[in-house]
């Protein structure tokens, strides 16, 4: 079996949840924060063989986390950006594939992480799990008018995990950070270099909990499913 070292960057804030705790230590089970989830997610996939998490450098909740004595857990100092947090993650990996997934996604499934893993795998190239757009599409002006409508057809949503290759991920996230490129996932920076990157459908559930509307979602969803 193809096995992936996965980076979890969770060294953000998250400024849009206005909470005084960064929005991955929000509790979303009785007892269990996102973060704890997201991870829980990611161990117990049988491909994946060890997950690194990019922490704040003033982070002071992850070790009160049970999870973070997993054996298979590793911690690295993430940087003032999500990619400059990926490419310290990245760089602690040893897989030829890695996956890259978002902290605060904690409704990931195995169905999404085989539908994303085998399809990079059999076509050999790297992918994002992504939702078709289903809504129609304003452009906006600057004072909040629409300026026209954006043909949706063509319009992807991008989700977490992103699955490259090890080596193909590290150049073009070291080459966008060199040219001070923003890059707001990893797909970004492999679009830049002219790297191919397919998308592979994904699920709605796999949403990123940002506001507290998100928050009150994804518990809802779990004391469903529970
Ligand atoms: O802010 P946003 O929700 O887009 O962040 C996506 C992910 O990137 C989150 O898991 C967040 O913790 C992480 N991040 C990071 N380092 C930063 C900024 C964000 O690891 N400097």
């Amino acid at each position: 079996m193809q096995l992936f070292d996965a980076v979890v960057p969770a060294a953000g804030v998250g400024r849009r949840m206005g909470s005084t705790v960064p929005k991955q230590y929000l509790e979303l089970l009785p007892g269990k924060c996102i973060l704890e989830l997201t991870l829980e997610k990611l161990l117990n996939y049988p491909a994946i063989h060890q997950v690194i998490v990019a922490l704040s450098a003033d982070d002071k909740l992850f070790s009160t986390l049970s999870i973070s004595k997993h054996p298979r857990l590793y911690t690295v100092t993430g940087g003032a950006e999500r990619a400059d947090s990926v490419l310290c993650g990245l760089k602690a990996t040893q897989t030829k594939w890695v996956l890259v997934h978002d902290a605060a996604r904690p409704l990931i499934s195995t169905a999404d992480l085989d539908a994303l893993t085998q399809a990079c795998l059999a076509e050999d190239c790297g992918g994002i799990l992504a939702l078709r757009s289903v809504d129609t599409l304003k452009l906006s002006t600057a004072s909040q008018t629409i300026a026209r409508t954006v043909p949706r057809e063509q319009i992807w949503r991008a989700q977490t995990p992103q699955c490259f290759k090890r080596e193909q991920l590290l150049q073009a996230l070291t080459q966008a950070s060199a040219q001070g490129l923003k890059v707001t996932d990893e797909a970004s920076a492999l679009e830049v270099m002219g790297m191919p990157c397919q998308l592979v459908p994904g699920s709605a559930l796999n949403f990123k909990i940002t506001t507290p509307e998100d928050l009150l979602l994804a518990k809802a969803i779990l004391s469903y499913g529970s």
